[in-house]
């Protein structure tokens, strides 16, 4: 198959590139060649590559910085996304679109299905949410991937951040009341590699299995690091935020398993993967 990304040189966009070009023809796109803000360069471009299936990981994704930028994070995550699907749509193209934990509120207290009633708290989960809106109001044959907590090679990430934190700090606090399910990259292009080959439309829940608060994955980040320091657990009101973030927003890969696809490994053992690469 012909498979374009846009977004090919974030963190997620360059492990996507080298997972699906074993058995893709992939074309690629980045900020400075396709601005997807711009609706007729969208169009012309994914004319001109005319793929059978086009991977949206493009994303303003500064959660906190959404806060202060709102009409930069709609125009990128909620109207960009837009323009992709009206691309897609032009070239009948199938469309994946990364979307993120962040459209529920953490309320329910258990795993939350792709049905479950969506309804996001900060700036940046809104607009990544308005862009499914979009891709549903526009697109037949789509996939709306939703994951949670990533981190690979090509990208800072929370992994980096406590690596980066434990060199010059010997106490760290990190929030203990937030849970979701850390997600290797790999892992997920991987899934989605799978996926992209059958013709099951619709929403999934995609992450590494189990999950844990922020305190205990920096817990086994310095565990595996083997390195010594002291950790604190803190409440989020205790380490305040720009962005509300949910409470609860581990993700059931519901439609996945439904479909027959193969369980996803824990976090636990892509991140000691991940973690080697360091
Ligand atoms: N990171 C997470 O924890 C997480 C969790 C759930 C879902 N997601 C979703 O997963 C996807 C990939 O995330 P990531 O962490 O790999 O993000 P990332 O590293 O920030 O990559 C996003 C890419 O999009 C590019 N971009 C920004 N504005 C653009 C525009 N107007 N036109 C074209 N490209 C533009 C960025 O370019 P510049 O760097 O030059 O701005 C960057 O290369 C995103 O859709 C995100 O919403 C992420």
């Amino acid at each position: 198959m012909k498979v374009l990304i846009i977004g090919s040189e974030g963190m997620l966009g360059h492990d996507l590139v080298d997972i699906l070009s074993c058995e893709n023809e992939v074309k690629t796109t980045t900020i400075d060649t396709l601005d997807i803000t711009n609706i007729d360069k969208t169009i012309e471009i994914v004319k001109e590559i005319n793929p059978d299936v086009v991977v949206h990981t493009a994303a303003f994704t500064d959660v906190d910085g959404s806060e202060a930028n709102p009409d930069l994070a709609y125009k990128v995550n909620a109207l960009g996304t837009r323009n992709v699907a009206v691309a897609c749509k032009e070239t009948d193209s199938a469309m994946v679109y990364i979307c993120t934990d962040y459209v529920f509120d953490g309320l329910k207290g258990t795993s939350y299905y792709e049905y479950d009633q969506t309804n996001p708290l900060s700036v940046y989960g809104k607009t990544k949410h308005i862009g499914e809106v979009f891709i549903r109001d526009n697109l037949n044959k789509f996939y709306i991937v939703r994951s949670s907590w990533l981190y690979g090679i090509h990208g800072p990430n929370f992994i980096t951040t406590m690596l980066n934190l434990a060199e010059n700090n010997k106490q760290i606090s990190v929030v203990n009341d937030q849970i979701g399910s850390p997600t290797y990259t790999v892992d997920l292009s991987k899934a989605i590699a799978k996926l992209i080959k059958k013709p099951v439309f619709g929403i999934y829940h995609i992450t590494n299995s189990d999950s844990c608060s922020w305190y205990e994955f920096a817990r086994e980040i310095f565990e595996i690091a083997g390195i010594e320091v002291e950790l604190t657990p803190v409440t989020t009101e205790e380490f305040p935020r720009p962005a509300p973030r949910p409470k609860f927003s581990v993700l059931e890969n519901y439609n996945w398993k439904l479909e027959g696809f193969p369980e996803i490994q824990s976090y636990k053992t892509a991140m000691r993967q991940y973690m080697k690469l360091l």
